[in-house]
């Protein structure tokens, strides 16, 4: 029962009902389970949930990284500026290009790379930027579209968090024509199990996507016809079918989460030290995915998750910095110290169980064991 003692709370989980069954029963009755009929209707359902022209599904958020940053140019010996603050996939789609990601500080309130900081270190090498809308809270495109104007960067947006969010104009993230890429993965606000989506303007690019996730087989080529580099970074018309299904009730769930943080930010209240995800602010709107907090300087991160955890609670450090990660550290000579803002905020932050079927008795629970662990009942 919700809420109960001892009962245990996961940090995400899907919200999968008949529907989704239902959908996914009928493409295997179709036999038709891949390059079927349910991949176009699933890009064109998604474009126009965001206002794209154009979309693109592929098989994760990280393989439509990868095309995203092929499709926009970006190559051997080029520099992509990007946030350290993210999931490390968006920094690892440069190097499968044997171009360098190269970090900028972000910014203390949205946690988003900081345009100003991005400025300072774009150079002669740099060919793209790359910003994240880390934990659905839009970054600054704005900003970023100016500053790729300035030097004729091109612009890939990693979105894989940001379903839902819009900008202060009232545009959804991934609407504003350059490549932006989505995550399906099971913890995101939509879920297709694994899978993404890359949104954009130009029909050009998108042959390009859609060959190159096809083994560089062009749309009226014999099936074993290739005339150019390509991957299998397919995603199902099993997986597309979940992803309609899930699209029909996503307005339902992103407002499930929004009333889940609203109730978050009530039950955490007045914890000294305790920092929480940034208020919509200046017009932008989060697409909320997780619920990060900030732990008091003075806490012990690892000793928090391990009470909540024994009271079935689980939680998770998130993120730590990919500058400080042992294959960047390696790779590249990073070291402490570099991104301040981005270290400290790795240092301190926990996702707290999430996902739109919480009850209130689970969160209140969560809440109150949160302070009982911090000492601060
Ligand atoms: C910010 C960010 N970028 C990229 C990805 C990669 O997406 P996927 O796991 O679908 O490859 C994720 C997903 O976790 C993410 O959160």
């Amino acid at each position: 029962m919700a809420g109960e003692r001892g009962e245990q709370i996961p940090l995400a989980r899907p919200v999968l009902g008949d529907a989704e069954q239902d959908a996914v029963i009928e493409v295997l009755r179709s036999g038709q389970l891949s390059l079927g009929p349910r991949v176009g209707q699933f890009e064109q359902a998604f474009a126009a949930r965001v206002g794209a022209p154009l979309a693109s599904a592929v098989s994760s958020g990280t393989a439509g990284l990868h095309l995203a940053l092929r499709a926009v140019g970006v190559g051997d010996g080029d520099e992509v500026v990007t946030s350290p603050f993210s999931f490390v996939a968006s920094a690892n789609a440069a190097l499968y290009e044997r171009a360098r990601p190269v970090f900028a500080d972000i910014d203390p309130v949205t946690l988003n790379l900081d345009p100003d900081a991005a400025a300072v270190v774009v150079g002669e090498r740099t060919t793209a930027l790359l910003p994240v809308h880390i934990f659905g809270y839009p970054a600054d495109m704005p900003a970023f579209e100016r500053l790729a104007g300035r030097h004729g960067l091109a612009i890939v947006e990693d979105a894989c968090e940001a379903l839902g969010a819009e900008h202060a104009d009232g545009s959804a993230v991934g609407g504003r024509g350059h490549p932006a890429v989505f995550g399906f993965y099971a913890n995101k606000q939509l879920t297709t199990g694994e899978g993404g989506m890359v949104t954009l303007g130009d029909p050009v690019m998108k042959e390009r996507i859609d060959s190159e996730r096809n083994q560089g087989r062009a749309r009226d080529m014999g099936w074993l016809d290739h005339d150019r580099l390509g991957f299998n970074y397919r995603l199902s018309d099993i997986a597309c079918a979940l992803g309609i299904a899930q699209l029909a009730r996503l307005a339902q769930m992103l407002a499930a989460r929004a009333r889940l943080a609203e109730h978050y930010r009530e039950a955490l209240a007045g914890i000294e030290g305790l920092q929480l995800p940034c208020a919509d602010a200046d017009g932008d709107k989060r697409g909320w995915f997780v619920f990060v907090v900030q732990l008091p300087s003075d806490a012990d991160r690892e000793d928090t998750v391990g009470k909540l955890a024994a009271q079935g609670i689980q939680s998770k450090p998130y993120l730590p910095a990919i500058h400080l990660m042992s294959f960047y550290r390696d790779r590249f000579g990073h070291r402490e110290g570099q991104f301040p803002v981005c270290e400290e905020v790795a240092s301190r932050s926990l996702a707290l169980p999430f996902f739109p079927e919480m009850s209130e008795g689970q969160l209140a629970r969560v809440a109150e064991q949160l302070r009982a662990a911090l000492g601060r009942s």
